[in-house]
């Protein structure tokens, strides 16, 4: 087997050190071995994890280690360096510290974000494949799902690391991976979509990073108890306003202006009153580099376009915003001059009167309101004007205040489009992606306020994950409300200040605190703070006056004017009117990261942390000095510490147990003590070490991951086992149940069918009674005329014996007496048919008569015509055939052929003729010609009988064969009479009779037959029956024939 092969080897190269493939093929692992060979599904798995595993055990070397943990100098961290380049080379851009990821910013496409990269990574055991951001987006979506918790993923790093990206590659792997539904979908493709909208107006090109997002972003994705995503929400933190109104040589401002101006359509432009032309604008020349080779504005314009449309941005609503985009530009070309008494006034009012048509404000608003401030004396307002100094410093204020303020607007406006509208409970999974720790040459307020948010996230990481380090890390009190308020302060007494609070923290040094040597690092106006990442030094120059983002209240007034409805809701007319100063930048922040840490505070963090590689935004280089520092300032190294000193996992006893129970019978399916008891339980079951894992008092720490890996993957082979058993049992269930309504409805029918059947049968025998009462009654009156009692049994006694007869006919006419027997009422009927039937069988026989048997039949009718009732023997020869000759001519002799031929011999027999005198027999040839009958001995013709002398035929009524020839006989030469006997006697004299034309002379006599011996002399034949036959002549002379009595038939 293949696999075995491959699992075998790879057993082989597995080092002690590599945790996860250990626990999957480590030879202590016999039984869990066994188990994964017997499972395909992880059969699969594991030929997944050979093609994937980035070759990583066979060249380990080369490719380095996939999880932090493993590293053999866990402290040091040039082994950690090494290890990252290492995959960096191999295009290995993401490694594990256990469940924190590494990612570094390839700058490249390396092809690992398709469709085909998410199925693989979904539904998979975190360390079973290559590290990957799908990875970990999919634990954490598997452990809310498991745990019904929150989560929040932070992303950090520095300007350009990939953060943004890593959240949207975590993003789309949701918006493909869960569950789908319509809403999904919707949800789905407006958080996806929200992002290009988003980046348009917060994102701008700077030297790090030519997308570079210029506020802090926190998005809530909710999850439904299914894990589809019903509703989302984004926090913005910090939008650099600043970048509106300048930049600094190489940047940009924000995306949206050059989009618009670039890619907006013309009517559009025109309406705004915009030029195609970014250098035309204060605003967006200042950087000097408004087209840049790897932004496309004008494709970015029509997504942004579609985007808006996608997430319920109306007309009008898009019409305002644009506006202010554009009035915003207008802003920035305004100038001012100083009249005769030094004050300021508009200098160019093409410009004003655009962004007074912008915005929907007069004119004369607008002017007075951008050269004036409005002063409180006592119990009026007075007007102050400006220098132009001052005019320029309000214009970019309310320009700054304007773009921030829509900006919020915006983010608002996409969370209406995200709300989730079911108010059920909801699972959340947050994105925070951040801006990192930075440390520059000098580092101002934007610096402080970074670090500031990035010291707090270190508190909060640090609070999540080791809480007896927490005090270690405690957060210096640096801001004091006081110091920061504006008045007569400056950013050198707001040092001072700061000095005199918190001069004692030992984390805080400036160039008075500072000794000697830290002093010569330190120009006067620097603080420096000793932050969990390590030493940042700010100058405090502009700290004051950025924190204050003071916007005159007469501006705010002038843009109350405004009928521009995006405008209007940002500038509420309640504002002014509270006499208090604004909340500062700083107050705002703070709170607002106050906000941030209550949320992330009951999540469950997890962390992507980017590494930039080099400077240049180029592929393939690998800046070691750069990568250090950003090990360091991520805190790399010491969540690596913190991974490996303490306890890897720890979960709460419940929610261990529940998820783990199944692997004790003891605890499996319910334990009945308490959760801490059960895990106790349990863990001894399994055999963990006693220094593999702590109690505490309500979790379970275990220290390894590879100890959890172990028992999460026997619980994935139990999983299996105890599902196939479920369903056992339901479909044991569903079978039985389907059973069971199967057998009541058979039941059900059969008890309906029988009803059916039984009915039938009642109908049937009703009907039988009522026709044999009919029948009967019909029987009894058969013999009546036809009445209504008897019809039909009439009816029925006719077609049953006209049917009987039908099937019992005669075959001929021989048998005519077994003809049916008719009823009464057919007697008739019965005669006539009778009548008919013999007359077609007599028909059909005569049809079928030959012309040979007619002449014979003939024959026959004149032998019956002749003898029948009156000789005995006639009965017999009825059925013996008559031939055409008993003697064939050739044995009738030559010399008599010749003589009588002429005549035309017609019959011819063999008889006994007896002598007329001595009545001795002597056998002679009778043959009848068409003339006369001849006697014959041989040679001779004894006597020639002419027909015409032939005076009859005598015979016996009895059942000899004599037959007596009467002459005529004048002449006494003449011979007399011929006594003969013959075989064939009804034969001959038939033939004699129809030959000779004698039907008349042949006579039946009884007793005996006188005849001419000659003539004159008599003689006589007596007839008479006998025992046996015989022929003998008498003592008076008379010959005696005795014949046989035959039995008539
Ligand atoms: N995984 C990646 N694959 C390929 N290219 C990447 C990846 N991550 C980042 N990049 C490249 O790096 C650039 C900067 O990334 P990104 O905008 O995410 O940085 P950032 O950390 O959000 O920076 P900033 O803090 O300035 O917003 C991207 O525009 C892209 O070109
Ligand atoms: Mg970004």
């Amino acid at each position: 087997m293949q696999w075995r092969k491959h699992s075998a080897e790879l057993a082989d190269q597995c080092e002690a050190g590599d945790a996860d493939v250990q626990v999957q093929f480590g030879k202590k692992e016999e039984g869990h071995r066994q188990a994964l060979r017997t499972l395909r599904s992880l059969e699969d798995r594991c030929n997944r994890i050979l093609r994937n595993m980035e070759a990583s055990l066979t060249a380990r070397d080369r490719v380095g280690i996939q999880d932090f943990v493993l590293l053999d100098p866990y402290t040091s961290e040039s082994a950690f360096l090494d290890n990252l380049r290492k995959r960096f080379h191999e295009n290995l851009i993401y490694t594990y510290i256990g469940t924190l990821l590494v990612s570094v910013n390839p700058y490249k496409d390396l092809g690992i974000y398709s469709k085909k990269q998410m199925d693989t990574y979904m539904g998979v055991n975190f360390f079973e494949l290559p590290p990957h951001i799908y990875a970990l987006a999919d634990n954490v979506f598997r452990t809310m799902l498991s745990e019904f918790n929150n989560h929040f993923i932070l992303i950090s790093g520095e300007s350009g690391s990939g953060k943004t990206e890593a959240s949207k590659k975590i993003l789309q792997f949701y918006a493909v991976s869960c569950p789908s539904t319509r809403l999904l979908n919707n949800v789905g493709d407006r958080l996806l979509l929200s992002n290009p909208v988003l980046e348009a107006f917060g994102n701008a090109k700077t030297l790090k990073n030519d997308n570079s997002s210029r506020f802090g972003k926190y998005m809530d994705i909710q999850f439904d108890y299914r894990g589809e995503a019903v509703g989302g929400h984004i926090l913005s933190y910090l939008l650099e306003k600043s970048r509106v109104v300048h930049q600094n040589h190489g940047e940009r401002n924000f995306h949206i202006f050059y989009q618009l101006v670039e890619g907006g359509e013309e009517d559009l432009l025109r309406w705004l009153g915009l030029e195609r032309n970014c250098k035309n604008y204060r605003y967006l020349v200042q950087g000097d580099c408004a087209k840049v080779s790897s932004i496309n504005d004008k494709g970015d314009w029509k997504t942004v376009r579609k985007a808006l449309s996608v997430i319920d941005f109306s007309e009008s609503d898009t019409e305002h915003l644009f506006a202010i985009i554009a009035s915003v530009l207008h802003l920035g070309n305004l100038k001012f001059e100083a009249d005769a008494r030094g004050y300021a006034t508009v200098k160019n009012y093409q410009e004003l009167h655009w962004v007074s048509k912008l915005l929907g404000i007069s004119n004369q608003v607008l002017q007075q309101g951008l050269t004036h401030r409005k002063i409180e004396a006592k119990t009026e307002e007075v007007l102050s004007p400006f220098s132009v100094e001052h005019a320029v410093y309000a214009r970019d204020a309310l320009a700054k205040a304007i773009y921030g303020r829509t900006f919020n607007w915006l983010v608002n406006k996409i969370n209406e489009s995200l709300a989730n509208q079911d108010s059920s409970r909801k699972m959340v999974i947050g994105l925070l992606d951040i801006y990192g720790f930075e440390v520059f040459s000098v580092n101002s307020f934007e610096q402080f306020c970074i670090n500031y948010c990035n010291e707090k996230l270190q508190q909060l990481f640090i609070q999540l994950t080791l809480k007896s380090e927490q005090e270690e890390y405690e957060l210096e009190g640096i801001e004091d409300e006081e110091c920061l308020r504006p008045g007569e302060a400056t950013d050198l007494t707001f040092l001072e200040k700061m000095e005199e609070k918190i001069g004692g923290h030992p984390h805080f040094v400036t160039h008075k605190l500072a000794d000697k040597n830290t002093r010569k690092t330190l120009e006067r106006g620097d603080f420096r703070l000793l932050h969990y990442a390590g030493e940042v030094t700010y100058c405090v120059v502009g700290f004051l006056d950025k924190n204050n983002d003071l916007l005159y209240r007469s501006g705010k007034e002038v843009m109350q004017h405004s009928k521009n409805a995006i405008i209007k809701h940002c500038f509420p007319s309640s504002e002014p009117d509270s006499k208090k100063r604004p909340e500062t930048v700083v107050t705002q922040f703070k709170s607002s990261l106050v906000g941030l840490t209550e949320i992330l505070m009951s999540k469950e963090p997890w962390y992507v942390r980017c590494i930039k590689p080099n400077e240049a935004k180029q592929p393939a280089k690998f800046d070691d000095v750069l990568v250090r520092h950003q090990i360091k300032y991520l805190g790399l190294m010491e969540h690596l510490r913190v991974r490996r000193a303490g306890f890897a996992y720890r979960r709460r006893y419940e929610i261990f147990l529940q998820r783990y129970k199944a692997l004790c019978p003891d605890t499996w399916p319910n334990w009945k003590g308490t959760p801490e008891e059960g895990v106790r339980c349990l863990i001894k079951h399994l055999g963990y070490k006693t220094d593999e894992y702590k109690f505490g008092r309500t979790k379970i720490f275990i220290r390894h991951p590879r100890t959890l890996f172990a028992t999460e993957d026997a619980f994935q082979v139990c999983k299996h086992q105890l599902a196939t058993r479920i369903q056992a049992k339901y479909k044991g269930w569903r079978v039985k149940e389907d059973y069971l309504r199967q057998k009541e409805a058979a039941t059900k029918i059969e008890n309906c069918w029988r009803g059916l059947m039984a009915r039938k049968e009642r109908e049937r025998r009703a009907w039988a009674v009522k026709v044999i009462k009919k029948f009967i009654k019909g029987f009894m009156t058969r013999n009546q005329p036809a009445c209504i009692d008897n019809s039909e049994y009439l009816a029925y006694v006719r077609q049953n014996y006209l049917t009987r007869l039908k099937e019992n006919l005669p075959k001929t006419v021989l048998e005519m007496d077994s003809w049916l027997t008719p009823p009464p009422i057919l007697k008739e009927v019965s005669e006539l048919l009778q009548n008919i039937y013999i007359r077609y069988l007599v028909r059909q026989f005569v049809r079928e008569i030959t012309p040979q048997r007619k002449a014979q039949l003939l024959l026959k009718a004149q032998t019956s015509s002749l003898f029948k009732g009156k000789k005995e023997s006639y009965p017999f020869s009825v059925c013996r055939p008559f031939v055409d000759t008993r003697i064939a001519l050739e044995d009738i002799n030559l010399k008599v052929r010749q003589t009588i031929q002429h005549e035309h011999i017609k019959y011819s027999v063999p008889v006994v003729k007896y002598d007329r005198n001595g009545f001795r027999p002597r056998l002679r040839q009778l043959i009848f010609t068409q003339e006369a009958a001849y006697l014959v001995e041989e040679t001779k013709i004894k006597q020639r009988i002419d027909y015409s002398s032939l005076k009859g035929v005598s015979v016996s009524n009895l059942s000899d064969n004599f037959f007596i020839l009467h002459v005529t006989c004048d002449d006494i030469k003449q011979k007399g009479d011929l006594v003969l006997q013959c075989d064939y006697l009804y034969e001959a004299l038939t033939k004699l009779s129809v030959v000779g034309d004698k039907h008349s002379c042949v006579k039946v006599v009884q007793g005996s037959v006188r005849f001419d011996i000659q003539p004159g002399r008599e003689g006589f034949v007596e007839f008479k029956s006998g025992q046996e036959s015989m022929v003998y002549r008498a003592k008076n002379g008379h010959l005696m024939v005795e014949s046989t009595r035959t039995k008539s038939r």
